[in-house]
């Protein structure tokens, strides 16, 4: 109860009404109803965040090459990308990678693996657009987690910060980009790494009722302090003999950060190890109040909302952690104009999706949740709060 107080989240998108229920519904669902709900819920509403972001991109659903996504709310086969290409109309021959197993990284994960296709289809001479999505029904599980507190008498911090949401990005090579695009970011370098002797510090496990989440209180220490030498991996990698692009030589104080806000302590540990002020995690202070944490679908929103947020850092570092642990990291330039179009074979230039438009669609599919609220009584006298 009271680490739901103090999360510092205000609001989260949930993609049920849990108005009504009472202590009938504390049980878990079983998983085949969890799998269908994701189905239909997750489906549409990846399939809304595509829509609108080929539509930002100027292009047909019929001229994806590649889609990549990532979910790790859902485990079924086919995976629920190819419901998504279905309802979108792409054509059966598009690239498709389903990425899973990364949770809360996997946003930048599948931007990462769709700059990497992209820019294999530069060097054969190919223009590449590729749909990136990413969706998490985050709160399918929280009666699982539920009936695992009351049972193991730990405190389950997960419900007090997951919440559900879909976010989708076209990203293309310079040999797809036409003359009525104009790009948002320029997506200049991507990594990730693993951090040594993490493996226990988070998890996302099957168990018997569904997912259940392990964060233990190592996630945030580690996270921060993977932050600075994933940076500097980057920016060797960028230090090549042909190509040494400014940023490389930037303090961390000169970036926009779009970091993912698994937590407030994530986010605070960032500011003080990195020396950074409010005004430079705007983005991920403002989805982490109004959304909380929609796992892999987070830092795509984070990237959505600073790219609203006015003019800004030229260069925006984006970082996101997942069990491993890892951690997920990528370079942008906002394109504030047709010259800052991508020039280089392997430049690349992508859209994100327009997440205010979506707010819309969302708030058909979902109902908000405020503060904190009690659900159900359970047994040792532990209550479980949303
Ligand atoms: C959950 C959180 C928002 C709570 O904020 P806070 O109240 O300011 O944080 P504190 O660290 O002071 O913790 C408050 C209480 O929660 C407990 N707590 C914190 N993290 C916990 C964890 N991972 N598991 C269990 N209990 C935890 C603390 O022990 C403390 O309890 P106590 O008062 O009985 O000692 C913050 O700890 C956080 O952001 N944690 C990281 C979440 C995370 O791992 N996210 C990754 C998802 S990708």
């Amino acid at each position: 109860m009271q680490v739901n107080r103090r999360t510092g989240i205000d609001s989260r998108r949930i993609a049920f009404d849990t108005s009504n229920w009472t202590k009938d519904d504390a049980s878990p669902p079983s998983i085949e109803e969890l799998s269908q709900t994701y189905r239909k819920v997750g489906v549409d509403l990846a399939a809304a965040a595509c829509f609108d972001a080929i539509g930002e991109a100027c292009i047909q659903a019929m001229d994806i090459t590649h889609v990549v996504a990532v979910t790790c709310t859902d485990q079924g086969n086919p995976g629920y990308d190819l419901h998504v290409c279905q309802k979108l109309g792409v054509r059966p021959n598009v690239q498709r990678t389903l990425l899973h197993g990364v949770g809360c990284a996997g946003g930048l994960s599948a931007l990462r693996t769709g700059a990497t296709l992209a820019g294999a289809e530069s060097q054969k001479g190919r223009p590449a657009r590729v749909l990136i999505m990413a969706c998490e029904i985050c709160t399918l599980f929280w009666r699982a987690e539920l009936l695992a507190a009351s049972l193991d008498d730990d405190v389950h911090i997960a419900p007090a910060l997951f919440s559900d949401g879909a976010a989708a990005v076209v990203l293309c090579n310079n040999l797809a980009l036409e003359k009525q695009q104009t790009p948002i970011f320029e997506l200049l370098e991507c990594g990730s790494m693993s951090v040594p002797e993490t493996r226990d510090h988070m998890s996302y496990m099957i168990r018997n009722n569904g997912l259940i989440a392990t964060l233990t209180k190592d996630v945030p220490r580690t996270a921060v302090s993977s932050i600075t030498p994933m940076l500097d991996s980057l920016r060797d990698a960028a230090r090549t003999p042909r190509q040494c692009d400014p940023w490389v030589d930037l303090e961390p104080t000169k970036f926009d950060w779009a970091i993912h806000p698994g937590g407030a302590a994530i986010l605070k540990g960032a500011q003080q190890a990195l020396r950074l002020s409010d005004d430079h995690i705007r983005a991920s202070l403002d989805v982490y109040r109004n959304n909380g944490n929609a796992s892999s679908a987070t830092v795509l929103i984070v990237l959505d909302k600073l790219r609203h947020m006015g003019k800004g850092r030229d260069h925006i570092v984006s970082t996101s952690f997942g069990p491993g642990m890892i951690i997920e990291m990528c370079i942008l330039r906002r394109c504030h104009s047709k010259e800052n179009l991508p020039r280089t074979a392997l430049d690349l230039g992508w859209k994100v999706h327009p997440w205010l438009w979506m707010q819309s669609r969302m708030m058909r599919l979902m109902r908000d949740i405020k503060g904190t609220r009690q659900i159900a009584e359970k047994k040792h006298n532990t209550s479980f709060v949303l």
